[in-house]
């Protein structure tokens, strides 16, 4: 080994990925136990479901378990079944993912390079600018809604149409946004695929499904038969509870799917995460839950906070965006105050929100303790 290093082995790494500032999770409750001492915590930084999963889910993941000296089934056949009945389409319309994250990343690496561009909306979650500048394609992202509008910060997606060129190839909609909250109407949805050309992939994100439906959000799987170009992503993380499994999956025409499948890990989804997503979808009653307990807490949410001065944005999801720059306080203050009370909440500063902090619902002890946070930390000068 040579006695002096003279550069950085990072410096290795293809320019693309030199450029790219990692992605920021929510803080984890160990660490923030760590930094402060503080125990007694809430963590609403992530959008998890507090309500956690369908027993059925945790009982087949348990079973599974013993399975676990075997690889997966690398097709995935018994869950892709199950999710082509649930949605009415065929087997061969479904990708799983490790996460639905895994297949923004499989969706990007087949069909992106240098040469290429993919489309997004200011505030747009931030995994997607992500995976698109790793494969060296340009991220054109339009401006969003003015936060004066019927849909604050939302998707502009007359804008995103005109930003399209014969070089894009992806563009993202996600409906609802994290961590905006903001949704596309189905009229709106409806015209823009109308108008998307062929040589461009639609990827809609329906990450919150489940807790968007009661906005009227459109059910993109429906709407697959008319539209090869089309992709929908869903997760198990979210109304499902299952974040710590790691399953997604996306449906798309076949021949997306099998060039998906082509950069794919062979065994991305667990034993336990398929088995547990499987029994998940035979659980009609958990998910409605979550949604009941949403709904529940938005409106509490509603009631409390703006009497502090805090403005909440319109939001379709499991969290919301809140405009808490009372008295010039930014966004990473209130988060650090809230930190010293127990409650994790998310920044958003990074996302170019530098007013707002991102609050994910949670049951009504949860968010009582935010609101009593939140009024200490805003009525004192500390
Ligand atoms: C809009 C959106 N899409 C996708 C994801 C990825 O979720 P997962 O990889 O857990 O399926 C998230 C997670 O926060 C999200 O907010």
């Amino acid at each position: 080994m040579s006695a002096t290093v003279s550069r950085s082995p990072g410096a290795l790494a293809v320019a693309a990925v030199q450029g790219i500032s990692p992605y920021v999770i929510g803080k984890p409750i160990s660490e923030l136990t760590r930094e402060l001492g503080v125990t007694d915590i809430v963590k609403l930084a992530s959008n998890e479901n507090p309500l956690g999963p369908s027993p059925l889910a945790l009982a087949a993941a348990q079973a599974a378990l013993a399975d676990t000296l075997l690889y997966p089934d690398g097709n995935g056949f018994d869950l892709k079944d199950a999710l082509a009945r649930h949605h009415g389409i065929s087997t061969s319309q479904v990708t799983l993912g490790n996460g639905s994250n895994d297949l923004l990343i499989l969706l990007a690496e087949a069909f992106l390079d240098a040469t290429r561009n993919a489309v997004m909306s200011q505030y747009a979650f931030a995994i997607y600018g992500l995976v698109v500048q790793a494969t060296g394609a340009t991220a054109k992202v339009t401006a969003a809604l003015p936060t004066w509008s019927a849909m604050p910060n939302g998707h502009d997606l007359q804008a995103m149409l005109a930003a399209i060129d014969t070089d894009t190839r992806l563009v993202f909609i996600a409906n609802p946004n994290n961590p905006t909250g903001s949704w596309v109407d189905d009229a709106s949805l409806r015209h823009f695929l109308d108008a998307v050309p062929d040589t461009t992939l639609v990827v809609l994100d329906e990450a919150y499904f489940e807790y968007a439906r009661r906005m009227g959000c459109t059910d993109g799987s429906t709407l697959l038969s008319r539209h090869p170009n089309l992709v929908v992503l869903r997760t198990f993380s979210k109304a499902h509870a299952l974040a710590g499994l790691r399953v997604g999956y996306a449906l798309s025409h076949p021949d997306v799917a099998n060039m998906l499948n082509r950069v794919r890990a062979p065994f991305n989804v667990t034993i336990p995460a398929l088995a547990a997503a499987q029994a998940a979808l035979t659980d009609t009653e958990q998910a409605p839950r979550a949604v009941a307990m949403v709904e529940a807490g938005l409106a509490q949410l509603q009631a409390a906070l703006p009497q502090l001065g805090v403005r909440l944005f319109p939001s379709a999801g499991n969290f919301v965006l809140a405009d808490v720059a009372v008295d010039g306080r930014t966004g990473q203050q209130v988060y650090e105050a809230l930190l010293r009370h127990g409650v994790i909440v998310r920044p958003v500063g990074g996302y170019g929100l530098p007013r707002c902090v991102r609050i994910t619902i949670g049951t009504i002890e949860q968010n009582q303790r935010v609101i009593a946070a939140l009024q200490h930390c805003l009525t004192s000068k500390a």
